[in-house]
Parts: C-alpha cells; structure tokens; sequence
C-alpha cells in the first residue's frame, strides 16, 4: 500500500473517497464540519434523520454530496469524543480502512489521523495508523489455488494532520510505520506457511536471501555438526527425532551509524517449525496450530528486516533455534538426561517441554557476542494463555529496568507485555534426582518456571523472557499470525536509539 501525508480542507480533495468521523451522541467532528458547511447541512440533516448516531462501529457511505469535491465521502462512528484512547483509536482506523477497502475507490484520504487521542502526537496517530491499515489489508492466499491476487483496488491511503507546520515529522513516521508494517508482514507470513513447507531450512534460507546484497547484515547458519562439536546437547536432544536437521541461524545487523564499541543487543527466537510434543505427544485438537511454534523466530527475521531497512544505527544480533520436535525411534525419551553447552544436564521428563531446550542453547550460545542485553521470544508455555489470555505477552526477567523498558515498548506500540514473577522460590520446582535441573517444574506457574529454566542459562546476562503462546496467532475463523511482538521489539530498539 502506498502512504501519503497532507492537510486541507477535506470538501475540496479531489479524491475517490473523504474519510471523516462522527462522534456520539451526535457530534460532528471539525471534517466533518468542514463538510457539513460545503454541503449545506446534508450530514448534520442525514444524523438528524437518525441515519448515524456516531456510535462506535457505525459507518455511512455517502455518493455525490454536493459542494464536496470527492466522490464519496465515508462517514465512521468514533464513540464519545473524549474516549478515544488508543486502542479505541486503532478500532475507528481499522473499520475506516475496512469499509474504504469495501467500496471499490482507489485510493482515499483518511482525517481520522487528526482524531485527539489522549497523550498521543500526530506521528504517533500516523504511524500507528499505516500499521494498522497494513495490519487490517493482510490476506494470505499463497496456497490457493484461485484468488491468488486478492481483488484490492486500493492502492493509496493519504492520512491527513491538522496543520503543514506537522507535515515532514509525520512523513518520517509514515517512512518508519512502512518498515515495521513490513517487518510484521515478513512475520506473519514465514508463520502463516504450514511446516511441510516452513521447514528449519526454509527458516534459514530465508534469512541467507534477507542477507543478500546488504553489507550491514551478516548470515550464518550452524549445522547439526556444528552444534554438537559447541555441545549443543540440549538443542540437538530436540531435533534427533526428526529427519529434517536442526539449524542455528544467526542474523549479525552493524549499523553504519553505531559506535563500534556498542554491544549488541540480542534478540533470540524459537523456531520449532511443528511442535507434535514429541514422545510426550500432543492430543490431536488444533494440533495445526502447532506450526505457529516458531512465530518467536518469525519475529526475529521481521525486526532484524525491518532495522535494515530502516538502516538503523545500532548493533543488533539475531539468534534462532530451528528444529522439529518429533517422535520416532531415535526421539528423545521422558527420563533422558544431556549435557547442554553450558555444561549443566537435564533432565528431559517431558519431551513437550522442547523450547526451553533449543532457547537454553541458544541463550549459552549468544555471550559469545558480548551482549548488552538479552532477549528471547518464544510461544512458550499454554500457561501463560491461561494467566493473560490473548491480549499481553507474557515478561519474566532478571534485571527490572530492562522489563520496564519492554513494558513501556509495548504500551508505546500497541503490542503489549504484562510482568509475572520470578522469585527465587519458584526455582525448587524444577529440582531433578538425576541431574542438575528438570525440564518441567510440575503444574503450578507452568509460565514462570520455563521461565526459571531459561534463567539458569542467563546468569550473569541482563536477560528478558517474552512468552508470545497466547498472543503471536489468534483461533477460530480469523486464524492468522500477528506479527506480535515485532511492534513491541522495534519500539523497544528506536528508543534505545533515542
Ligand atoms: N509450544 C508449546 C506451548 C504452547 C501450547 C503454545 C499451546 C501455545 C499454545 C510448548 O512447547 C509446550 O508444549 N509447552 C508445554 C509445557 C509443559 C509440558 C510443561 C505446555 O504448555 O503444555
Ligand atoms: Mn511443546
Ligand atoms: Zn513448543
């Protein structure tokens, strides 16, 4: 889609479509004023008549309204003017894209974006309003055979501010709002494509293609051989089930403009590629979904895509454990201890419990970087959809400014994270006769002891957990991967840049 900025009066666009809002009970909003005085009264006479009361929701499609220069203008319900907050913002500009999209125009112009929203500046309602229009128009039919091509006549989105004197800021964040809704897309896909086709190699060729003609991105893939040669035993007890081959993939993105000496920061995200519980197998219902077990490396890709290009001055290393988790003969059964490349063994009780086994590799594995700080993504725990649902990502760490940090990413972006604890009294849980650890911790706080697990392997690290098991895909009819938590990572990474 294609994003613009302007401002103006909305009567005298020469545009398919004016997009403008009404608030309850009732109320025009100043463009819809605007037009309501061209017209002479043809809105505020149709609300008089009851056609439209403002409510949220509510939409009208008006042809040929005279002293307008559009074709249509697109009445959309905004609530009570002094609710819109930010999540009420991003359901008005998602029904106004929704029902521009339903119209046949080409292209429209949207005032919505000079909607007040409490706290919030015109790049912020503009950037998040690309993300959303992005996020709404998102179809994927790459596996149909017919409809490939979604019938999408609009082409253009033109977003309007209050004055010129916010015109070139928000073109800014019109430019960077594109890059994230890119970002997001890359994600969503890679996650919306089944596993016999989103192998662990499909992953990793993917990320070789993104490195491809950039000097400021750096690919690498480690090879089964590799990883046991590192004495990746705990990732490598995952993967020898299955016959496609583990792959660690890692993304190295230097910034022109970073200072050299700065550390990086790492982003580390599972990329279990199916997810069948492996000898601890899974019952059958909505065993599908189980493809979406590596939307925690889906995100990575997306935001290390995203940073390049928006050629951003920072260093950044993305790390992703890919596998299967598979039962065969040769899978890892309940009971089996290894050694992971910390040197620390496990004892494998449950072999569903695989992703706090690739991430503890992968987390040992990232201090070779010298990181700054440490973050790992990963569809985690069915736990953690129990305690927050589909709404926050779940957010266990070691060190509380980084957690406020992402907290305060993810109310900034939309893409939000809720803190669980993680007290030293929940470790005991994953005490083990056997070995040094247990890789489950029994059925109470079923989040914050993989959690704890991973933490064993981050000491010493400034180190953060998202657990995305209730937030990167929603259910039912509108089946589909988010994108989460990419909005929430690229605004943590602009504001350290800040
Ligand atoms: N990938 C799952 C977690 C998951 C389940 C995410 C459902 C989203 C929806 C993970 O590998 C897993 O199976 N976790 C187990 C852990 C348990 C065996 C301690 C779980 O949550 O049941
Ligand atoms: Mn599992
Ligand atoms: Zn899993």
């Amino acid at each position: 889609m294609d994003f613009s900025i302007k401002s103006g009066s909305p009567e005298k666009q020469r545009t398919a479509c004016v997009i403008v809002g009404i608030f309850s009970t009732r109320r025009l909003s100043n463009p819809a004023k605007a037009i309501d005085i061209a017209s002479k009264q043809h809105i505020s006479t149709l609300i008089r008549r009851g056609d439209m009361d403002g409510e949220k929701g509510q939409k009208l499609l008006l042809h040929n309204v005279p002293g307008v220069m559009a074709d249509r203008v697109l009445l959309i319900g905004c609530g009570k003017e002094r609710e819109v907050n930010d999540r009420n913002y991003r359901t008005i500009i998602e029904n106004s894209i929704c029902a521009l999209d339903k119209t046949g125009a080409l292209e429209g112009i949207n005032y919505l974006s000079e909607l007040n929203v409490k706290g919030r500046d015109c790049s912020w309602k503009v950037k998040q309003a690309v993300e959303v229009a992005e996020h709404t128009l998102y179809k994927f039919n790459e596996l149909k055979s017919k409809n490939k091509e979604s019938r999408r006549p609009l082409r253009k989105i033109t977003y309007t501010v209050p004055t010129r004197r916010e015109l070139s800021k928000c073109e800014t964040a019109i430019k960077l709002a594109q890059a994230i809704a890119n970002g997001i897309k890359l994600s969503r896909d890679l996650a919306n494509y089944p596993s016999n086709i989103c192998t662990p190699n499909y992953l990793a060729q993917k990320a070789i293609k993104l490195g491809k003609n950039q000097t400021s991105l750096t690919v690498k893939i480690l090879e089964e051989s590799d990883m046991e040669k590192l004495g990746m035993g705990s990732l490598l007890s995952v993967s020898r089930g299955s016959s496609e081959p583990a792959k660690l993939i890692t993304l190295e993105y230097k910034g022109k403009g970073a200072k050299k000496s700065q550390k990086p920061i790492a982003i580390i995200g599972k990329g279990v590629t199916f997810d069948t519980g492996g000898i601890s197998i899974k019952p059958s219902q909505a065993m599908d979904e189980m493809k979406y077990d590596m939307c925690g490396a889906a995100s990575v890709i997306g935001t290390i895509s995203a940073v390049t290009e928006l050629e951003l001055p920072i260093n950044i290393v993305g790390i992703i454990p890919t596998t299967e988790n598979m039962p065969s003969g040769t899978a890892t059964k309940p009971g089996d201890i290894f050694t992971s490349m910390s040197g620390q063994t496990i004892e494998v009780l449950n072999t569903d419990a695989e992703g706090r086994l690739i991430l503890c590799d992968a987390i040992t594995y990232s201090k070779k970087f010298n990181p700054e700080v440490v973050i790992d993504i990963a569809t985690l725990t069915g736990a953690c959809v129990v305690a927050l649902g589909k709404h926050a990502t779940g957010l266990l760490s070691n060190h509380n400014s980084l957690a406020r940090e992402l907290i305060n990413a993810g109310e900034e972006s939309g893409d939000r994270a809720w803190q669980l604890p993680l007290w030293d009294e929940y470790q005991q849980q994953l005490n083990s006769p056997f070995a040094d650890i247990a890789n489950i911790g029994g059925r109470d706080a079923g989040t914050i002891t993989a959690a704890c697990f991973l933490s064993r392997f981050a000491e010493k690290l400034q180190w953060a957990h998202l657990d995305i098991a209730g937030t990167a895909w929603t259910s039912g009819s509108k089946k589909g991967a988010t994108g989460r938590p990419v909005p929430l990572l690229m605004q943590y990474i602009l504001n350290k840049i800040k």
